[in-house]
């Protein structure tokens, strides 16, 4: 154990002491030779005052060192009492400025961390203001064309109501996606988990995605036929927006007369995963890895076109990471992807 500084200074001051105090004791019994001590005395008295000198500095310097070191603690403290009065108070200089040096890291990064943090909030703000623009204008654009005089032809003022409508939907998905972004993000969105068959919630939602993936040509296939249900444990409402956030995505970015295949798999010992493979546009790998932030468009033309915000993943992912689980994509530029999540077999198959 190295020996405390504070120690060191105390031993070396009453060495001092003890050395001048020794001098002046020859001095005095050699100038006053009437007077005779015994060696034995002198050596007494010395040892006596180096042992109290000692005591004396090492006390008082603990006192001073102490007052004053929880003077730094009470003054740092007020920025944030809660961190400090954890760790008792030192007496020990180094141990008090690694605590400080500590202190201060820990501060600098939490700056940095709300420094991000703000810029994803600037960042998010400028994202939903512009998402909100587009259809906004559309509807406007519509209202006061009809306004200007154009609610007058019967045919057109109908054509007008129903692309303005439009736009109106459009606003309306996207504060329902934002609102359901925030709820997960905030988690006070419960899941209400049951048990159900899983095959069966992916054949509701291929029946209900029929004419989207029509439009595009596009078949929704199982990879083979599943004669038996699979029962999963999962909160099924929102399990069934991620299959259809992901289906829906496989036909917008699927070819067409593309294909979408879904297929349920054994993933560990109590756990299976679900694949959604297209054999669409593809990713870019320089893409996946932002692939599931709010707002993230591979293409912004394309999705536009599309009619996509760049929710959808995001949604997905909070979803699944809400139940606990894993979600992975594979993809190949030009030749397709495979998103695939995992979730909580009811038994042991
Ligand atoms: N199966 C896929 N094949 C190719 N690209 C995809 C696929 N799924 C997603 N992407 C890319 O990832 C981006 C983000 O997808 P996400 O679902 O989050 O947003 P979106 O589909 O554009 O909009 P939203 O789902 O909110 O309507 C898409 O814009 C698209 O470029
Ligand atoms: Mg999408």
């Amino acid at each position: 154990m190295k020996i405390k500084k504070t120690y060191t200074f105390a031993f070396w001051s009453s060495f001092y002491i003890t050395f001048f105090t020794s001098i002046i004791l020859f001095i005095l019994t050699y100038s006053f030779s009437n007077i005779l001590i015994k060696p034995t005395y002198i050596l007494f008295y010395l040892v006596v005052v180096f042992v109290f000198t000692f005591l004396i500095i090492q006390y008082r310097l603990e006192k001073f060192i102490f007052q004053r070191i929880k003077k730094i603690y009470n003054s740092v403290s007020l920025l944030d009492s809660s961190d400090f009065n954890k760790t008792p108070i030192t007496s020990d200089v180094e141990t008090l400025s690694k605590e400080v040096q500590k202190f201060a890291e820990l501060k600098q990064q939490q700056i940095r961390s709300l420094t991000l943090r703000e810029g994803y909030r600037r960042e998010f703000l400028g994202n939903i203001s512009h998402e909100l623009k587009t259809p906004l204008f559309t509807v406007q654009g519509y209202l006061l064309t009809l306004a200007d005089g154009a609610i007058n032809d019967k045919k057109i003022s109908q054509k007008y109501l129903e692309r303005a409508n439009k736009g109106v939907d459009r606003l309306i998905e996207i504060v329902r996606d934002l609102d359901l972004i925030s709820k997960l993000e905030s988690a006070d969105l419960d899941l209400n988990k049951q048990s159900f068959n899983i095959i069966e919630l992916i054949q509701n939602v291929f029946d209900l995605l029929e004419m989207k993936a029509k439009k595009r040509n596009i078949s929704l296939f199982f990879d083979k036929h599943y004669e038996y249900p699979i029962m999963v444990i999962g909160d099924i409402k929102r399990i069934e927006q991620v299959l259809t956030n992901l289906l829906v995505n496989s036909i917008k970015y699927g070819k067409i007369n593309g294909v979408t295949l879904v297929s349920v798999e054994h993933f560990k010992k109590d756990k299976i995963i679900v694949k959604i493979t297209d054999n669409g546009e593809g990713i870019k790998k320089e893409h996946r890895a932002r692939l599931f932030e709010r707002f993230y468009r591979v293409d912004q033309s394309r999705s536009r076109e599309q009619g996509g915000s760049g929710l959808g993943l995001s949604i997905v992912k909070h979803i699944i990471e809400a139940h606990n689980e894993q979600i992975f994509v594979k993809s190949k530029f030009k030749k397709g992807s495979e998103f695939s999540f995992t979730l909580e077999k009811l038994e042991k198959i």
